[in-house]
């Protein structure tokens, strides 16, 4: 980041010395005014919950305009890395800050190939679960219980242990959440397969069985595969920042991970497609499309508690880029599997339209985001609604990974500590109980 000449000064209006604050730029996007002193300068805490206003890091991985709709990866817009490369040659971007060439391709891939495998002591984890488990429950024990394997030899402050933590966690997490899938329907683990690629390996342990050969859809794998980079990263949101934090303390990277998952669940964050799928569903239970107008009229109503799922964002005012390229993969993966007609695909695109016309959702600058078709196209390959946010949770880790490292690589870097505006009982004595 880089000294701006233009400076922010802090003036009181019950008089008091004012005091300068430093500005400084980045390489695009909004300017951050510098109040690491504030503190020690006006005995004072700024205050942002929810960190509408806050900058909590420097970042050179993924950037977000939100009134353009725009996402850059290492400033590649997601449209071209989405169509011209794979998830893998994403997480390479995303690790290391360029595209691999060929070799460099071929050597991450192997790398990768070769931590697909779990330990085997990993699936009597899974025996302690019920079968009908949530997945991101079992996903937010198996992830951490990845510590178990690998504690001793992850010294987060030596960069090839981190580059080894990274490779193994972006390795097994499509084997994870296959795990955590057959355990659910009592179906036996399919191991990792070698010989395919990291999407077509993830269909094949989600829905081959050991009684026949499966032959992995081209069409599905491609999809998939897109799915994956379309959720690799997205700047500061909830479980990445969740995943700084945690990794402040120095624990070790796969600690740090299970926190990030167990953040992902939530309905309001990566949980929403899940619950935007449910929603489709009740909405074509109750009556389909007529039955839009009445069901927006309750997200209207605040007292319904009811949101559009899979709507609104923190930082998008536009559309999210990565909607509209979720809902060209479904169209192509609903023809391929002769599913154009799926009610719920029609349903979301009607719904969509109405509320993008509606004066509640433009006033407040809602559109579709990452959510909103993700469960659609997902469904449609056979997986199913509980485990949406797991594979979310997937793709997103080595974006969870290239924030934590970056972070762990910056020698500046200190525990993160935030403070309080305190509003409780001030100080008091206690009364011996006889006298409560
Ligand atoms: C993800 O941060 C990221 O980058 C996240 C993510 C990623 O890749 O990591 O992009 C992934 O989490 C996408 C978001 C998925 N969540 C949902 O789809 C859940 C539904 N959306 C909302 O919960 C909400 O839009 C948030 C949580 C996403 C954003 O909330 P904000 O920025 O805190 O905005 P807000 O809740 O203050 O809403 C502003 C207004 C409010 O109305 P008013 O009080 O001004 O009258 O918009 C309303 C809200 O009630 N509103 C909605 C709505 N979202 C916001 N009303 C109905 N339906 C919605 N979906």
């Amino acid at each position: 980041m880089k000294l701006s000449d233009n400076k922010a000064t802090l003036s009181f209006s019950k008089g008091g010395s004012s005091i300068e604050l430093p500005v400084y730029h980045g390489s695009i996007g909004p300017d951050v005014i510098d109040i690491r002193k504030l503190y020690a300068q006006t005995g004072m805490f700024t205050y942002d919950p929810g960190f509408l206003s806050t900058a909590a890091t420097q970042s050179a991985i993924t950037y977000i305009d939100g009134d353009k709709g725009e996402l850059l990866y290492r400033g590649y817009p997601i449209e071209q890395l989405a169509v011209n490369c794979d998830y893998l040659e994403t997480c390479y971007l995303l690790l290391y800050g360029e595209l691999p060439n060929p070799g460099q391709k071929k050597d991450f891939t192997d790398r990768v190939t070769m931590h697909t495998m779990v330990n085997e002591q990993m699936q009597f984890f899974l025996r302690g679960f019920r079968r009908d488990a949530h997945p991101m429950a079992i996903m937010t024990g198996l992830v951490g219980a990845l510590s178990a394997f690998y504690h001793d030899s992850t010294d987060i402050n030596n960069p090839k242990h981190r580059e080894v933590a990274a490779i193994r966690l972006i390795a097994k997490m499509p084997t994870l959440v296959a795990m955590a899938y057959k355990y659910t329907i009592g179906q036996p683990y399919m191991y990792p397969r070698n010989d395919l690629s990291y999407a077509g390996n993830f269909l094949h342990m989600m829905f081959a069985t050991p009684c026949a050969d499966y032959k992995v859809n081209p069409v599905l794998e491609r999809a998939i595969d897109r799915i994956f980079t379309l959720h690799a990263d997205h700047e500061q949101n909830a479980s990445t920042s969740t995943v700084r934090l945690c990794g402040s303390s120095g624990t070790n990277p796969f600690a740090a991970i299970a926190a990030g998952v167990a953040c992902l669940w939530g309905p309001a964050h990566g949980g929403a497609n899940e619950a935007a799928l449910n929603m489709l569903e009740d909405i074509q239970k109750n009556g389909g499309v007529d039955k839009i107008g009445e069901f927006i009229k309750q997200v209207k109503d605040k007292n319904s508690g009811v949101k559009l799922m899979g709507f609104g964002h923190r930082v998008y005012k536009n559309y999210d880029p990565r909607a509209k390229l979720m809902q060209q993969t479904c169209d192509e993966v609903l023809k391929e599997l002769g599913l154009e007609n799926d009610p719920l695909f029609k349903l979301a695109k009607a719904l969509e339209k109405i509320a993008l016309e509606d004066e509640y959702f433009v006033s407040r600058k809602l559109y579709p985001n990452v959510d909103f078709y993700s469960g659609i196209v997902q469904r449609a390959i056979g997986i199913p609604v509980p485990l949406f946010t797991a594979v979310f949770a997937l793709a997103r880790t080595v974006g969870w990974i290239a924030q934590l490292n970056e972070m762990i690589g910056d020698p500046e870097y200190k525990i993160g500590r935030p403070r309080q505006l305190f509003t409780g009982a001030e100080k008091r004595d206690v009364k011996t109980i006889d006298k409560r």
